[in-house]
């Protein structure tokens, strides 16, 4: 069954300072997934962690929050068919030595943290993370 959908996705810091976002936006409008919305972002400490809440009390969360903070990131939302699925099988697994070859963690990320990109892994979580960084008016349709 084919949805059109829409999900979040984030060129961590660690993608910005090495120069990969011409790199993943090349994969993504190579797989056909429209950005329907983007912006840079220079997260506080305390933005990233209203971003990662779920992961509030987990043993890398203040590391992980520091990271996010660390340095500009590129936010965009996506839109297309079952991009949700589609696009987290473009990242590969969050473990990018699990991650299929091929996919953008796979070549790019240099350890479980610093793994260059994020996406929303639910319709549920896809609507929160969206709206945390974009309003109406800065989605185009
Ligand atoms: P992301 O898809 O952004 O979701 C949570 C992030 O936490 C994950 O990518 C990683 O950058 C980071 N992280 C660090 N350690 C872990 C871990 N053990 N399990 C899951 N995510 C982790």
């Amino acid at each position: 069954m084919t949805i059109m959908e829409r999900t979040l996705a984030i060129v961590k810091p660690d993608g910005v300072s090495r120069g990969l976002i011409g790199e993943v936006i090349k994969r993504l409008e190579g797989s056909d997934f429209k950005i329907v919305a983007i912006k840079m972002l220079h997260l506080t400490k305390k933005q990233a962690e209203g971003f990662y809440d779920v992961h509030k009390g987990k043993p890398f969360f203040e590391s992980l929050t520091d990271f996010m903070s660390s340095g500009p990131a590129v936010m965009m939302i996506l839109e297309g068919e079952n991009v949700i699925a589609r696009y987290r099988e473009l990242m590969g697994a969050t473990h990018y030595k699990e991650a299929a070859e091929g996919t953008i963690r796979r070549e790019f990320a240099t350890d479980i943290e610093k793994n260059v990109v994020h996406g929303s892994d639910a319709p549920e979580t896809a609507a929160f993370e969206m709206t945390y960084y974009f309003n109406n008016l800065e989605i185009v349709s």
